[in-house]
């Protein structure tokens, strides 16, 4: 059975479900960690009241190590180092900024106090606070070196793992030549020649140049629409927004540091005969890079057999009219403030700050045809908004049905809180479980899904100001649902299992 309830009944209404407006560039990975491989433990350090005594090989290395080096290390993505003494010296009150902020390591879901998620996360990037106030506490001392001997005695991180038992690597005929100075979008067709369905059970990206490729995300095409839109003849087109077709589905995404996206062993995403892989790479100049090619490969590891579970990317959201039945069951816009007496729309004003857009989405007892809605699973969850968005939360209601059936269930459920987004660092969260799939967050039919997305249309949001400003405008405009840079969206991810019958 493919199921396919969201995007399939809310399109057919006219409502913009995702697969209908496209998706922009919106990373899936169950398992996109940081760059965190090593297993040095947090150092045992003094209270930050006796700062004399931090010092940066005992205190500040090992931090950088685990949290910091996968990604500040020669040829990697960031800008600079963070390896040694003198790396970490010359950076540290940046150091002290970037993590005091939470912009460093790049990580999106915080818990709070209204939002708090059941499940922890895999791959965990976030710093403790006592890790940053070590980092500031020892910027405040003078940032002294200390004995190399008490450096963490383990070795330095690995860069990123690899794919175990690799089935396919595919990598675009020709290399793409990154010539502007802003920011890039490119999508690379690539053909897997797969004849029957076949079950992607892990994937990997490996960045051809890594100074370049900021993130990468690929996506099914079953109907190949993409060949018409490579129109020069080379598999590749310039793509913002998501890769240009009618219904993409978000496989797998890169980000620096990530680790390889590895399924349980009994999970796959089903995938049809003829099926193209869309590979959509983000290019980020920098002024120091003189190699400026790239050649990037998606990396897949089969099944050999169906899985005893289904693994099904959901893209849910985006919508722009009120909330109705939609066809058996409702979705759409709640209200919000500055709608018009008319209903909710989907409209931030220029210059508006703190304006939110929140949509519900209340899930289906059955998924066309009468079939039941067999037990779902959230194996992992994203937001996506655009350059005016500044944060999301993706909560749940369960029904009285479930609560009743569900030990322990709460009846409203925090999925996921990102109260600082950053268009930059796109990701999907996995959940941590017990590796037995019905101890994943679970989703039971007329639940409602609800996702609720902030923004900020002036210019003190520093992506709009300069997004603006590429666009040579000196001022914010309305902004609307739609797929270019200066439209929004307000859209949840969602990594579902079911137990195939
Ligand atoms: C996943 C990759 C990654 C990890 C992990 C990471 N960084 Fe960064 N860092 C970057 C990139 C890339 C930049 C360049 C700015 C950008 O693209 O956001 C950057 C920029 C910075 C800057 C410059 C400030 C700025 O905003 O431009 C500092 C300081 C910094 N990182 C410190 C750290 C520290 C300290 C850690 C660990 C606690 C860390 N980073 C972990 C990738 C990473």
């Amino acid at each position: 059975m493919r199921l396919r309830f969201a995007a399939n009944s809310v399109r057919a209404t006219g409502l913009r479900a995702l697969a209908a407006a496209g998706v922009a560039a919106f990373a899936f990975a169950g398992n996109l960690a940081g760059c965190s491989t090593g297993s040095v433990a947090s150092p045992n350090y003094e209270s930050t009241g006796t700062s004399a005594a931090i010092t940066f090989h005992k205190d500040v290395e090992p931090i950088l190590q685990k949290n910091c080096q996968g990604c500040h290390v020669t040829g990697g993505i960031a800008p600079f180092a963070l390896m040694t003494y003198a790396d970490a010296k010359s950076a540290a009150s940046e150091m002290v900024t970037a993590t005091t902020t939470r912009e460093m390591p790049p990580w999106g879901a915080y818990s709070a106090p209204d939002c708090t998620p059941t499940h922890g996360f895999q791959d965990d990037l976030r710093l403790a606070q006592k890790d940053i106030d070590t980092i500031s506490a020892w910027q405040a001392a003078g940032a002294p070196e200390g004995n190399p001997s008490d450096a963490p005695k383990g070795p330095p991180p690995t860069k990123a793992g690899a794919l175990a038992n690799l089935s396919q690597s595919l990598t675009p005929d020709t290399s793409y030549n990154l010539t502007a100075s802003t920011d890039q979008f490119r999508c690379f067709i690539l053909d897997p020649k797969i004849t029957k369905t076949t079950y992607m059970n892990g994937s990997f990206v490996i960045a051809g140049n890594p100074q370049i490729v900021h993130h990468a995300l690929v996506f099914a095409d079953p109907n190949r629409e993409s060949l018409a839109l490579a129109t020069d003849g080379s598999n590749q087109y310039d793509c913002f927004g998501g890769p240009g077709i009618s219904s993409p589905s978000l496989m797998a995404a890169w980000a620096p540091g990530a680790v390889p996206q590895d399924f349980p062993s009994d999970v796959g995403m089903a995938i049809s005969p003829g099926t193209l892989f869309i590979m959509q790479v983000h290019y980020h100049p920098h002024a120091t890079v003189t190699n400026t090619s790239d050649q990037t490969t998606f990396q897949i590891r089969y099944l050999d057999a169906p899985p005893a579970y289904t693994l099904l990317p959901e893209l849910i959201g985006n919508f722009d009219q009120p909330l109705s039945d939609v066809g058996g069951f409702k979705a759409g816009l709640l209200p919000g403030p500055d709608d018009p007496p008319s209903g909710p729309e989907f409209m931030i004003p220029a210059n508006s700050k703190g304006h939110t857009e929140e949509m519900e989405f209340d899930v289906p007892s059955s998924v066309g045809g009468g079939v039941p809605l067999p037990d779902l699973y959230l194996y992992s969850v994203a937001s996506h908004v655009h350059y005016v968005g500044t944060e999301q939360q993706i909560t749940i209601e369960h029904t009285a049905d479930f609560l009743a059936t569900t030990p322990g269930a709460q009846k409203d459920e925090c999925l996921l809180n990102v109260p600082a987004w950053n268009f930059n660092w796109q990701r999907f969260y996995a959940y941590q479980y017990d590796g037995t799939i019905e101890h994943l967050p679970r989703i039971g039919p007329g639940d409602k899904l609800r996702i609720k997305c902030t923004y900020d249309n002036t210019l003190d949001n520093p992506l709009l100001a300069e997004s603006l400003h590429e666009r040579q405008m000196a001022q914010p405009v309305d902004v609307r649902l739609g797929e270019t840079t200066l439209d929004e969206m307000c859209l949840g991810g969602f990594a579902l299992v079911y137990k195939n019958q």
